[in-house]
């Protein structure tokens, strides 16, 4: 598969099958593709929490959904989830985030979902990234110090849902060439 297939196969999967465990070293190959993400100023300020021992990811799937809002409520059938936490950056990375008024750890850890979603549909996985959970409850369940961000939940299974179309803005609608306003031209 090439890199454009990969990633116009990819998508946001909301039913796993709960019979299918997924095999460790499909995690592991995973969360080697992420270790292996860029970052600004190579700071890699995340940490990883997979979550697969079935009482604490109950737990966890609880913590992500809001069954009034019609929230999430599908995260108790995916066997792991990572969350990804926000660790401290270095020293260039900080000054330099302050200096432009970046939030340069945000991007890392957003390439770092990019990463790990893909890397699970080249491992045959589905995935979905959550940003909607009650992040406190994820500290309190997982041993999280209360000083750090927990930003994403990503869930992982073997997924039950057909390919999608995809619903995307058109390239002459997010793309300009040699300055802003010149949208449409070459
Ligand atoms: C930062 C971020 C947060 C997201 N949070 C949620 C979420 O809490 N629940 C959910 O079902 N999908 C969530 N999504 C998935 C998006 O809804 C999905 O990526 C988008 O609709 C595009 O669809 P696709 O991933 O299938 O291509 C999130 C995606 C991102 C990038």
């Amino acid at each position: 598969m090439d890199f454009l297939e990969l990633v116009s196969t990819r998508q946001s999967d909301r039913s796993f099958d709960q019979e299918r465990p997924v095999e460790k070293e499909k995690i592991e190959r995973i969360l080697e593709a992420a270790r292996l993400a860029p970052s600004a100023c190579n700071a890699q300020p995340w940490h990883m929490i997979v979550v697969d021992e079935p009482e604490l990811r109950n737990k966890v799937a609880d913590a992500t959904s809001a069954r009034a809002l019609g929230m999430n409520h599908f995260t108790k059938q995916a066997p792991v989830h990572i969350l990804l936490v926000e660790e401290r950056v270095n020293l260039s990375s900080g000054i330099g985030g302050w200096v432009k008024q970046k939030d340069y750890a945000q991007m890392d850890l957003g390439i770092l979902a990019a990463h790990i979603t893909l890397a699970a549909h080249a491992e045959g996985l589905g995935s979905c990234i959550l940003g909607w959970f009650n992040e406190p409850k994820m500290r309190e369940l997982l041993a999280i110090p209360d000083n750090k961000r927990v930003w994403l939940d990503i869930v992982i299974g073997y997924s039950r849902q057909p390919l999608r179309p995809k619903r995307r803005k058109s390239l002459p609608e997010v793309v300009s060439y040699n300055g802003y306003l010149n949208r449409g031209g070459k």
